[in-house]
């Protein structure tokens, strides 16, 4: 797919975006995706209008997906994702039942529903339910949310599970708009990536809006007692009432996120940035709905130290929201230029080495990971490019995709210069708003963009040596921490003298204990790790991220006095990227490996689909 077949609908979408006006299915081509069944080509949706019920006790909702669509000359059927959804009727255009096929399932893609249509059809309604086990759901019990009174629910479409809670094309470059009315339990609120209400009103329905043409993989709802916090005029936070207040605290500086990113790389253009703070359960760490950020309660470390994760998501708002990968193989487009888009609103708002103490940490997690990916036979997945055909697109989701992207686009800016590359940047979004964008769409423009703006060209060494080779290039920029140099010095001391000086580390950082315990010689001790757990307080850490980093020494080393902490924390917290290093160092031994399952029998309950999916080969019987 070339971007010669996205310019026309490149220059239609600010327009479109102004006053929408009617497009037919020529105009635009839309990549086809080895993960939908939908071929957008022949007949594709541009609104939805969703009208749903929330049942907790069924673990079920229901109602009727209504499409607006537009179909070629020559098309006799849409085609739409589904997985474990019970399909009830389909209406077309007002008034005509009309039969449709359901295909077999097929693992991972789930199944293709195909509904008859002419070049006439307008509007398809259909009405169904969700299965209990709809993947993209989960269900939460009054027990697994911090107020232990009410149920919870959220919904995380990310990549493919859309489908199993609405019937959709359900690929990313499929946009459509959408508006929806949805009914829950009078206690709780409904939220959703739209317009969203700011506080629960007497009959539990609740009205949603979204003007701005999403792909369904930004379909979310979350429904819980849940209350909000304003921070500005057009930003705020939603969490459990008892949250409230330590998650407003948490993120003062949303605001000035926001300002900071519009200062960088162009205007916000989705109207409100709110966040809302999931119970623990939630798989990610953030999710960039729009409008509304999905955010795991582990970023509130009470000391503002993990909000870049806020920045990250709120960056999303322009690489992925408003410039979407084509499809997962382009997932890099997405995750790589919001790293480093992140990055860059932390270094305004917190200075250069705040920046690079982050960037140092992500080399060396890049790097881990790449040592991990050769030595378990997944090196091919060590490109930027990715082949998912077939396999599951969450395969795709590595620090490759992150960081090898995040320092792919910083080595492009360290070697022609900052202005230039903000330059691009600010270009490639609002040029590309709204519209999907593949790997040599991405290569095609930045090319033409420097020469044609600054008379340089980007020869094609350097893409293959970053998007279409293995590992990592030998030009990786090299991030320089002044705060974690000094960390190295206490390293070499505690090497020596087997002391720490607590003048100096009291001072510490979350970033400069990340930096120090995962540079921390090999191997260690139980009395140096007593010695380190009682300078550190490591067991006790409140800090997720600290924890983490602990619990995989304490594991390594057999620290025994931390495993009670390790099986509550393994129990309670459902992040995955906390989850698997866990449970990878546990499974190391056959011990560790009983221990691993025996938490893991207690825990999976809590886990979302995205968690069990991840764990339940390695430790399920
Ligand atoms: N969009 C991702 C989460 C995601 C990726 C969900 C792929 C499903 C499939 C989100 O923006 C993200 O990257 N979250 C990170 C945040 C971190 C990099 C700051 C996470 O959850 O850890
Ligand atoms: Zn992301």
């Amino acid at each position: 797919m070339t971007k010669g077949k996205y310019v026309l609908s490149m220059f239609l979408i600010p327009l479109a975006f102004a006053c929408q006006p009617k497009k037919t299915i020529s105009q635009t081509v839309i990549p086809q995706d080895i993960h939908s069944f939908a071929q957008p080509n022949t007949a594709r949706v541009t609104h939805l209008h969703w009208k749903a019920a929330v049942d907790f006790d069924k673990k079920i909702i229901s109602g009727v997906a209504t499409w607006t669509v537009e179909c070629s000359a020559t098309a006799t059927k849409i085609i739409f994702d589904t997985k474990t959804l019970n399909i009830e009727k389909v209406v077309v255009n007002d008034t005509n039942e009309v039969s449709f096929n359901l295909s077999k399932e097929v693992a991972i893609f789930g199944q293709a529903l195909e509904v008859p249509v002419k070049s006439s059809t307008k509007k398809i309604e259909i009405y169904y339910y969700t299965s209990p086990d709809a993947e993209a759901v989960q269900w939460l019990s009054p027990q697994q949310t911090a107020g232990k009174k009410y149920p919870f629910l959220f919904t995380q479409s990310e990549a493919i599970l859309a489908r199993s809670w609405i019937p959709c094309q359900d690929s990313p470059g499929i946009r459509f708009t959408y508006d929806a009315d949805v009914l829950v339990p009078k206690e709780l609120l409904a939220l959703m990536s739209a317009s969203n209400p700011q506080q629960k009103n007497k009959d539990g329905e609740y009205h949603f809006e979204m003007k701005q043409p999403i792909p369904s993989y930004l379909l979310a709802l979350t429904v819980g007692d849940v209350s909000f916090k304003p921070i500005s005029d057009r930003a705020g936070v939603y969490a459990e009432p008892s949250l409230i207040d330590t998650a407003a605290w948490e993120f003062a500086d949303l605001e000035k996120m926001i300002v900071g990113a519009e200062q960088l790389y162009g205007p916000y253009t989705w109207d409100r940035y709110d966040v809302i703070v999931l119970p623990p359960s939630f798989p990610f760490g953030g999710m960039e709905n729009p409008k509304l950020t999905f955010a795991t309660p582990t970023i509130l470390a009470g000391d503002r130290s993990l909000t870049s994760l806020i920045a990250h998501e709120l960056a999303h708002s322009w690489s992925g929201n408003l410039v979407t990968n084509a499809t997962w193989n382009d997932f890099w487009l997405n995750e790589g230029f919001t790293v480093y888009f992140e990055t860059r609103i932390m270094e305004k708002l917190y200075g250069h080495d705040y920046a690079e103490m982050l960037a140092s940490l992500n080399l060396q997690g890049l790097k881990d990971e790449i040592k991990s990916m050769n030595e378990n036979g997944h090196a091919a997945d060590t490109k930027l490019k990715l082949n998912l055909a077939g396999r599951n697109p969450d395969d795709g989701v590595t620090e490759i995709a992150y960081n090898k992207g995040y320092f792919f686009l910083r080595s492009i800016e360290e070697q022609f210069g900052r202005d230039k590359f903000d330059a691009f940047l600010r270009d490639y979004f609002s040029q590309n708003a709204f519209t999907v964008m593949d790997t040599d769409g991405f290569i095609q423009y930045i090319k033409n963009y420097y020469q044609s703006n600054f008379r340089i060209s980007l020869t094609q060494d350097l893409f293959d040596a970053w998007i279409f080779s293995e590992g990592l290039p030998k030009t990786c920029p090299q991030p320089k921490s002044i705060l974690f140099e000094k960390v190295d010095e206490v390293i070499a001391h505690w090497q020596t003298a087997q002391k720490l000086d607590a003048a100096v580390i009291e001072r510490w950082s979350t970033h400069e204990w990340l930096h120090f315990l995962t540079n921390i010689p090999a191997p260690l001790s139980l009395i140096q790790l007593r010695k380190l757990d009682e300078v550190g307080h490591f067991t006790n850490s409140g800090n997720a991220e600290i924890l983490t980093v602990w619990l995989t020494l304490a594991i390594r080393y057999q620290y025994i006095s931390a495993y009670p902490k390790l099986e509550d924390f393994l129990i309670h917290t459902g992040r995955r990227k906390f989850l698997s290093p866990l449970y990878n160092e546990l499974v190391k031994t056959e011990e560790g490996k009983k221990h691993a399952m025996q938490i893991y029998a207690k825990a999976r309950s809590n886990y979302h689909f995205v968690a069990t999916n991840t764990f339940d080969a390695l430790l399920r019987r």
